[in-house]
């Protein structure tokens, strides 16, 4: 079995509640019985992009167990590049593939700099197909991006989803192998079918997005009330994906019901 735990939209902006929250939940996963091979952390990493920031990430971060980050709308990829991935600075997409046992995760940049909706591009687009063309044969594949490709009935971040969805979907729906469809950005735990497939949407660490059918904007939109949550996606043997969406209570583990 093979064991994916999707963290996102940690928000990293300086302050101590985000990243409490965050150590909170990687304790959670590195205290598993079963600890996960992986972490994904599907985008606005940060809250504003800044090297400061990224850098209190990156302290936060630090675990046995390997973290794949890719950014969102929040984030800026020359500060991303060089405090959290130690990399040269550039603009260019932050794509990155990783091979877990059987399983290949590809991580697509879908942000636009200096824009709060998505879209991949046409050297994203090339980099996937390399990684399918290069990708084992009759094994799984998951694919994560910040901006999910659907409509997920979202106030704010249905604005600012990922554009030209179909050009996804055909890559999608054409490969056997993709599993499913891995996001953020919504700030909810969420999930619905592309291109035939799951498209699994994780919570953020930081607060929870009502959805359309919750209270009138401009008023309650975010909740910062909720513990934060963490998705953990499992593949058996035979590929079969489940996942589950786990909140992680700051008040600690509680293995009897409050009297
Ligand atoms: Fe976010
Ligand atoms: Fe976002």
């Amino acid at each position: 079995m093979i064991l994916v735990a999707q963290v996102s939209d940690t928000h990293f902006d300086l302050g101590s509640r985000n990243a409490e929250r965050v150590e909170a939940v990687l304790a959670f996963l590195n205290g598993l019985r079963r600890t996960p091979d992986a972490i994904l952390l599907t985008g606005d990493v940060t809250d504003a992009g800044k090297p400061e920031q990224y850098a209190q990430a990156k302290l936060a971060l630090a675990t046995d167990i390997p973290v794949y980050a890719i950014p969102g709308n929040h984030d800026d990829r020359a500060a991303f590049r060089t405090t959290l991935l130690g990399e040269a600075a550039s603009d260019a997409p932050i794509n990155h593939a990783h091979r877990i046992g059987d399983l290949t995760v590809a991580l697509l940049d879908s942000s636009i700099p200096g824009e709060p909706s998505g879209l991949l591009s046409d050297e994203t687009y090339a980099w996937l197909h390399d990684v399918l063309a290069t990708a084992p044969a009759d094994k799984p594949v998951l694919l994560a991006l910040h901006h999910p490709p659907a409509h997920l009935f979202s106030p704010v971040v249905d604005e600012i989803a990922l554009a030209e969805p179909e050009k996804l979907a055909e890559v999608v729906a054409n490969d056997q192998r993709i599993v499913a469809v891995l996001t953020g950005h919504a700030h909810s735990s969420a999930t619905t079918t592309f291109a035939g497939k799951p498209l699994l949407v994780a919570p953020s660490t930081a607060s929870v997005l009502g959805g359309d059918w919750e209270l009138e904007l401009p008023d309650h939109v975010m909740d910062y009330a909720p513990d934060p949550a963490v998705a953990l996606h499992l593949i058996d043997e035979t590929h079969s994906l489940t996942t589950h969406f786990r909140s992680v209570p700051m008040s600690g583990w509680l293995g009897v019901p409050p009297a």
